[in-house]
């Protein structure tokens, strides 16, 4: 382990989802264990770059839908078209609080933001969502008396407890002002075979996260009650409003990733 509390042999989930996007922020225990990934998940590089679309789809819908503020929980290694890049593109004063609880994800996040005084870089964890909020930076950034986006894209599958995540997903949302979005995108198991299901649930088991739990529409749709469902509701992300990066709708038994977007009343 180094000074910054990194531990290059054991995998991060966010250092895996990195190598699997193609980029270069990973250490050889992260490629092997991506490898091992795509062994059991055949198109796990494909949802991971149409999660990232997604995400890009996403804050474009919000930013029209005249939200200016985001915080961006499990935010990952900043690649191309993290949050900021396509939010301030479309409106320059969006603001966006970038949080993770990986020390390698901090130190390149803080690094590549350090001149957008629009952004900053926040160290918490999701399993107080309390603390979360209430940390200082994240309120003298965000104002929470407008409307603010919340987006949990390809973080809850972390959380191994179905109850801790809609406890999780209720605080997050609990502050919420009218015209206020939550975003979430979520891995689903698809028909994969128990034996794949078990072995991933192994692999991850080892990584930082220690857990990876896929989940069905129906358990989503339980998390955002109370608030508005936008249109297309819960779908495969490559079918939540498509664009010009359309990307193929896996066949519903392989595994993938639905998306949901909703406004609070
Ligand atoms: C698969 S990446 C997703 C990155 C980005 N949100 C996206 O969708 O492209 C998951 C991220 O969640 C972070 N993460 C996992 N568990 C977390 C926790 N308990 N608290 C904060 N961040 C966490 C990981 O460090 C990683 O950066």
């Amino acid at each position: 382990m180094d000074l910054t509390g990194v531990d290059p042999r054991v995998p991060s989930a966010a250092r895996i989802y990195d190598y699997l996007l193609g980029g270069k922020d990973n250490f050889a225990a992260d490629r092997e264990a991506a490898e091992a990934v795509v062994r059991s998940v055949p198109n796990a590089r494909q949802s991971a770059r149409a999660n990232r679309a997604f995400l890009s789809r996403v804050v474009r819908a919000l930013v029209n839908a005249g939200v200016r503020q985001f915080l961006d929980i499990g935010a990952g290694l900043p690649t191309q078209e993290n949050v900021h890049q396509v939010a301030q593109r479309a409106a320059p004063d969006s603001r966006v609080a970038y949080v993770d609880n990986d020390p390698v994800v901090l130190v390149h996040a803080r690094a590549l933001l350090a001149n957008n005084s629009g952004t900053v870089v926040v160290s918490a964890d999701i399993r107080d969502p309390v603390a979360l909020l209430n940390h200082s930076t994240v309120q003298s950034h965000l104002d929470f008396t407008q409307p603010v986006a919340v987006l949990l894209l390809a973080i809850l599958h972390f959380i191994p407890d179905d109850k801790e995540v809609a406890r999780i997903v209720a605080e997050l949302s609990r502050p919420l002002v009218s015209g206020s979005h939550v975003a979430i995108s979520h891995g689903h198991p698809g028909e994969l075979t128990a034996d794949l299901v078990g072995k991933g649930r192994e692999l991850y088991g080892r990584t930082r996260q220690g857990a990876v739990v896929g989940r069905t529409r129906e358990d989503m749709a339980a998390w955002l009650e109370g608030m508005e469902l936008l249109d297309p509701g819960i779908v495969p992300i490559q079918a939540w409003r498509p664009e010009d990066d359309f990307e193929p709708i896996p066949d519903p038994a392989e595994p993938g990733v639905f998306g949901m977007v909703a406004r609070a009343r």
